[in-house]
């Protein structure tokens, strides 16, 4: 039993920074004076369209979006996207993707049902601790995009580079590290994330999708899935996650008041370095992602055994540290550090391993 707020190091649903959680509390039973929760609205009524106006200006003003390029709000999460992707995009040619984790993996393996699809890359020979370089990416000619997962959650790696495709539409999935550094959106065809990161709660899925991109959807493609559609109807073909778009522009609030993205960055940056350093001047500790791939957002790292690693588990979250096992393909710890975890959180995380280091070294 906790009476205070703990340190959620959870991979997502994750922690949304405290002062939106006070913030929606303070609005839940009546929104700026309508009366009404906003999870009450009717999504076609103007009290709603306010917001949710608002809420796309500010997705374009903090990820800077240059002109060209829709911001869509989806259901089902990053997961929907697997399908959606290939159902819009691969056309009559084939598709090319780099597995570098597991969900990049499941994408590639759903789009093999709408089309043909070449793994140009595959980095599991290292259990994906490691990025390709640029020059081992070798893109099918006829292929319509290229798919990549740019921060991988569970190996915790992520690309330091966004790739050149030579004018092939670069498709990412940036569910875990969207909003946590400025992105130079001009390179992208589309970009999608689940919310349940950096964004809002589960189930909504943010796409950033180029104009002109030669969307031409399979005959059988169900319309919620349709990006054309997606686009005719601005979001709104049905009732769309409106509670979580709303806590979107929340979040975007809090991140402008920080300083924007590249403040953003300089924070995330920070708080990666004091696990980072920690883990590298540690002779317990062994963090298994090569230094030039290392994420900023999932950070993975083993104690000497896999006993030691279960009671750190054990340990670690009565003391309010909590959801730092690792996933079951990797193992080990993992700590889910995403732009709203404090410093102070990774301090105490850090504090906490010095201290299980010595007990048990
Ligand atoms: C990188 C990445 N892609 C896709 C997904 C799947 O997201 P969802 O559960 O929203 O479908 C996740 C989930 O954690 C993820 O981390």
């Amino acid at each position: 039993m906790f009476t205070e707020r703990i340190y959620n190091f959870s991979a997502g649903p994750s922690m949304l920074p405290e002062p939106v959680l006070k913030r929606v509390q303070g609005e839940l039973l009546n929104y700026g004076g309508t009366g009404i929760a906003v999870m009450e609205m009717s999504h076609r009524s103007k009290m709603y369209l306010d917001i949710f106006e608002g809420v796309k200006a500010r997705v374009c003003e903090v990820l800077d979006i240059p002109e060209g390029y829709h911001v869509l709000f989806a259901h089902g999460g990053a997961t929907a996207q697997f399908s959606a992707i290939p159902m819009n995009l691969i056309g009559e040619g084939s598709a090319d993707y780099a597995i570098t984790g597991n969900f990049a993996q499941l994408a590639a393996a759903e789009a093999k049902k709408y089309g043909r699809i070449n793994i140009i890359y595959d980095t599991s020979d290292k259990n994906h601790t490691y990025i390709p370089r640029q020059t081992d990416l070798k893109f099918t000619p006829d292929a319509s995009y290229f798919h990549y997962c740019a921060n991988n959650t569970i190996f915790g790696t992520a690309w330091d580079y966004i790739p050149d495709t030579g004018g092939k539409p670069l498709v990412s999935d940036m569910s875990s590290c969207i909003l946590s550094e400025p992105l130079d959106v001009s390179k992208f065809g589309l970009i999608y994330a689940g919310a349940q990161k950096n964004i809002a709660p589960s189930a909504l899925a943010l796409l950033i999708l180029k104009d002109g991109l030669p969307v031409k959807p399979i005959t059988a493609i169900p319309k919620v899935l349709d990006y054309n559609l997606m686009i005719k109807n601005d979001s709104m073909l049905n009732t769309p996650p409106t509670f979580n778009i709303y806590i979107l522009g929340l979040v975007l609030d809090w991140i402008k008041g920080l300083g924007g993205l590249t403040a953003m960055r300089e924070i995330n940056r920070a708080k990666a370095a004091v696990l980072y350093d920690f883990l590298d001047n540690s002779a317990f500790y062994n963090a298994p992602a090569v230094k030039s791939a290392r994420s900023i957002m999932n950070i993975t790292f083993r104690t000497p055994n896999e006993e030691l690693d279960a009671a750190f588990a054990k340990e670690s979250a009565a003391a309010g540290l909590a959801n730092l096992k690792g996933h079951r393909l990797v193992g080990g710890m993992r700590a889910s550090i995403y732009n709203a975890m404090p410093l102070e959180g990774v301090k105490k995380l850090v504090e906490f391993m010095g201290n299980f280091e010595r007990k048990n070294s």
